[in-house]
């Protein structure tokens, strides 16, 4: 079955609309290879239905199961490791500086199925127990699919998942063995709060965050629209927190109210301040 030109037209749209996420013309075959399912479970005979029903706006079930078929949810415990590695360099200081509030912030702002955020709980267990012990530390971590947020709250993953970047001792320690799967552990879970939100719209209840993983997800953006959620990064941030980026994702032709933070080894930046601001970019 073939998704034509013009029903093509008006799914991209609509994604980009409802999610930012873009998707070219091209890419029929991806669309069509993401939305036979979802055909098929509902039901659906053509995709010309599948447009009508979603144009229609009386069923939002439908609409959220073309998005979600739509997102790429592709995640690991510790993806790519070296923005773990740089939160674990970056931390001793912010843990200084928040010696008096004791305090601290780490959002995930596009999670996923949750490896993410646990990941980054597991590492606050291992390295920043003793120094964080009394503290409120929150891991927020938020995504616009409700499918994958529900996997992230169950916290159960199985071989496969555990076996993409966790290393065995820290499976061994962090997880239990709960219906063939593994559970992750509530010394973990304690830390880390789902909560369903869409990048495009207000940031409402985003508390100021000392650390922000935005990592593969501005790569589905076009740039007028990464560019704008990089502004409202700049005012959620703390002025010395930093924010890190997925490994093909740059602030480069997008966004210079961001200083890089060098020697930590991955694409991490710190909103630049006041005047800087202005004179960096001649304003
Ligand atoms: C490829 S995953 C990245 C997961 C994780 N950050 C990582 O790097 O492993 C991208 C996630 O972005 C989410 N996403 C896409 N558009 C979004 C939007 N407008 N608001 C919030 N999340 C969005 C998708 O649902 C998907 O789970």
């Amino acid at each position: 079955m073939k998704v034509t030109p013009q029903q093509m037209s008006f799914l991209s749209t609509f994604l980009k609309r409802r999610s930012g996420v873009v998707i070219d013309q091209s890419k029929a075959y991806l669309v069509e290879a993401r939305l036979l399912p979802v055909l098929r479970q509902r039901g659906i005979p053509d995709f010309e239905t599948l447009v009508e029903r979603v144009r229609s706006s009386r069923e939002p079930a439908i609409e959220q199961d073309f998005l979600n078929a739509m997102m790429t949810h592709e995640t690991s415990f510790f993806r790519d490791r070296s923005p773990f590695e740089a939160v674990k360099r970056l931390l001793p200081e912010l843990i200084r500086r928040r010696a008096l509030a004791r305090h601290l912030v780490i959002w995930s702002a596009a999670a996923s199925s949750g490896q993410e955020a646990y990941s980054l709980a597991m590492l606050l267990n291992e390295h920043f127990r003793e120094a964080l012990a009394g503290w409120s530390v929150r891991i927020l971590a938020t995504d616009i699919s409700e499918p994958v947020l529900a996997r992230a709250r169950e916290g159960l993953y199985n071989d496969h998942e555990t076996a993409r970047g966790l290393p065995v001792e820290l499976r061994d320690k962090y997880f239990v063995r709960f219906q063939g799967k593994w559970s992750i552990s509530q010394d973990c879970r304690r830390y880390v709060e789902f909560r369903h939100m869409n990048l495009l719209d207000p940031w409402q209840g985003v508390p100021p965050c000392d650390i922000a993983f935005l990592r593969n997800v501005l790569i589905y953006f076009d740039v007028p629209t990464r560019a704008a959620i990089l502004a409202k990064m700049h005012m959620i941030l703390r002025p010395d927190g930093a924010l890190l980026l997925g490994g093909a994702e740059t602030m480069l032709g997008v966004c210079d109210t961001y200083d890089r933070i060098d020697g930590v080894g991955c694409s991490a930046y710190r909103p630049r301040q006041g005047r800087e601001i202005g004179r960096a970019s001649g304003r």
